[in-house]
């Protein structure tokens, strides 16, 4: 197997319908629910630790419940109400869910993190169910050994070409599947767990209060704001947000949240006019909050989101730029709440504060000329921020991330939306050892860029991809071109192409890029999640 078709690149398409607004739920609503809609095709088994067949020997995340509800109507020919739909995802969600360790490393899915390459990806799985969708979809859940062999049977039963299509037409991948890849999911993803055991008997933090929020939207930069979360129904909440843009300019929305399994948190919120959706997780002890924000129409466009409750106490939450310059005076954002004028920046680094808000202070930093290189904490009011400001000298190195991506043609009358991918690019110092490209290179940050495309190779340039392919803007979003056959190209091939995207930073007179690889290519119609 070639290392191409060992990854998977993922992307979301455009509009997802999401969960909806959660109905206030008991297990008995969630049982009985089960009992008057399932049971004409399931069966009760007797058995009161897994009462339902099929349906009890399994725990997913919230959006795979939706998804298998969405198949048993779409497919199977369920019906059920809206209202009943809602009580039962929750029900579900809570109950048969994954504790919070079972989902690290693999929520990129949940949070429809475009392009992301998996990484670790057991052997197994990426030769038998990587041709169709994320290692995520089975990492993310846990099941019976019984239950692994059947979903190996549902896969060659929804899909009988399964077995013909690349990656499984030369090898028996029914009798892998059903012989060692169900046994190797069922070991490492098993149904019980000392996670889950753990998790269940918890107690659930309330997260209603204000929260310090720092984010970053691709059309916007970066933001810091306060987010209010007020009670609703149990596990429900009505939200506002207030807060500024890197830029000075106001931000504003409201919205409304469903929190899952005691830490899923779901939301919907309008700011300044768009709408948006919350993939977040709450860290066990209720004070943070974090994931990822995106745009409902275009899930593409969105970041990562970092917020902490506030109490009494001050909280930094987060220090933009990462990075400051010897020598030089800058101005610093430290995002956080109730922050007064303490400010402690280390040996070397002189603050004065310039302006505060509800959110932030906006800082004048001067760097002493000798003072030490490399990463420090940033205090404020006695509220530290361990390694969240780089000291250097010289920017050595540029890389921009996704160092591999994929956009797809799209729109022109095609039935499909364009899928962008954006960019940015994350500056490095040469660290002890004055070599850059080396371990001890010390991380700046995100810094920002001119972005450029150029065609990756030989046949690219022949193919004039550049003038095809989509165009990259001042904020590193490429937006690739129409769908369809386009007369003007060779044999009338479609906008495809494969690109450099060269992000350029300056650091004064001296410029540094760095460039990754863009394959502009035809759509995918198999999506991480099924609407
Ligand atoms: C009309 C028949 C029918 C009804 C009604 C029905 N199911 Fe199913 N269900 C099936 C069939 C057939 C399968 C096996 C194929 C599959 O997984 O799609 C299945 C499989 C499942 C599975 C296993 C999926 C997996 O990934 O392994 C779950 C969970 C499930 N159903 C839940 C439900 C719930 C919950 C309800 C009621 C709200 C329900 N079903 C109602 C027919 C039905
Ligand atoms: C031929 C393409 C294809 C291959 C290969 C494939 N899958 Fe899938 N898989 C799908 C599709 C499509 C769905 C969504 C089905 C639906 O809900 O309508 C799916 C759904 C799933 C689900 C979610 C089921 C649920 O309802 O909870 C899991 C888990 C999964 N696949 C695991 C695997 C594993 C493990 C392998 C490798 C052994 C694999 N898949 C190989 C296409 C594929």
């Amino acid at each position: 197997m070639n290392k191409q078709s060992m990854k998977r690149v993922l992307s979301f398409g455009g509009a997802v319908a999401f969960l909806g607004l959660a109905a206030q739920v008991s297990a008995m609503d969630g049982e009985q629910i089960i009992k008057d809609n399932c049971l004409q095709c399931h069966s009760e088994t007797g058995d009161s630790a897994a009462p339902f067949s099929r349906i009890s020997q399994q725990r997913k995340t919230p959006e795979s419940w939706q998804a298998t509800i969405n198949r048993m109507k779409t497919q199977r020919g369920l019906k059920i109400s809206k209202a009943d739909e809602k009580v039962l995802l929750k029900y579900l969600a809570d109950n048969q869910g994954l504790a919070p360790s079972e989902t690290m490393g693999l929520r990129y899915v949940l949070e429809r993190e475009p392009n992301v390459v998996e990484q670790n990806v057991p052997q197994h799985v990426a030769e038998m169910c990587l041709g169709c969708h994320s290692s995520a979809r089975s990492g993310l859940q846990r099941r019976s050994q019984d239950e692994w062999e059947k979903l190996v049977h549902f896969h060659l039963g929804q899909f009988p070409s399964l077995e013909y299509t690349a990656g499984a037409r030369n090898i028996p991948w029914f009798d892998i599947a059903i012989n060692d890849t169900s046994k190797k999911l069922a070991a490492d993803y098993p149904l019980k767990s000392q996670a889950w055991d753990d998790w269940k008997k918890a107690a659930k933090a309330d997260l209603k209060g204000d929260w310090a929020v720092s984010g970053y939207m691709p059309d916007k930069g970066e933001y810091s704001a306060t987010l209010s979360i007020m009670p609703n129904k149990k596990d429900e909440y009505i939200l506002l947000i207030n807060g500024h843009y890197a830029d000075g300019s106001k931000l504003s929305g409201s919205g409304s949240a469903v929190v899952y399994n005691g830490y899923e948190w779901r939301a919907s919120i309008i700011i300044d006019g768009r709408e948006m959706r919350q993939v977040f997780a709450a860290s066990a002890d209720g004070k943070a909050l974090s994931g990822r924000m995106f745009l409902s129409k275009e899930d593409a466009i969105g970041g990562y989101v970092n917020a902490k409750k506030v109490d009494k106490a001050p909280t930094v939450v987060a220090v933009s730029p990462t990075y400051v310059k010897r020598g030089e005076t800058t101005k610093l954002r430290i995002t956080g709440t109730n922050l007064d004028t303490n400010i402690d920046l280390g040996k070397g680094v002189k603050a004065k504060l310039m302006s505060k808000a509800n959110d932030h202070l906006i800082v004048e930093v001067t760097v002493d000329a000798k003072a030490a290189t490399g990463v420090r904490s940033v205090s404020v009011a006695g509220s530290e921020l361990a390694g969240a400001l780089a000291v250097y000298d010289k920017l050595a190195r540029v890389e921009v991330t996704p160092s591999y991506s994929i956009a797809r043609v799209g729109g022109a009358g095609a039935g499909y939306d364009k899928e962008k991918s954006l960019y940015r690019a994350v500056g490095y110092s040469a660290g002890k050892d004055g070599k850059a490209g080396t371990a001890d290179d010390v991380k700046l940050g995100f810094m920002p860029a001119t972005w450029t495309l150029q065609p990756f190779d030989e046949v690219a340039e022949h193919d004039n991809d550049l003038k095809y392919a989509g165009t990259i803007d001042a904020n590193g979003i490429f937006t690739p071109g129409g769908a369809g056959p386009n007369a003007e190209r060779k044999m009338s091939t479609n906008n495809a192409g494969n690109l450099k995207v060269i992000g350029t930073v300056a650091d004064g007179a001296n410029k540094v890029a760095g460039e990754s690889q863009l394959i502009v290519t035809a759509p995918d119609l198999v999506r991480e999640f099924i609407r």
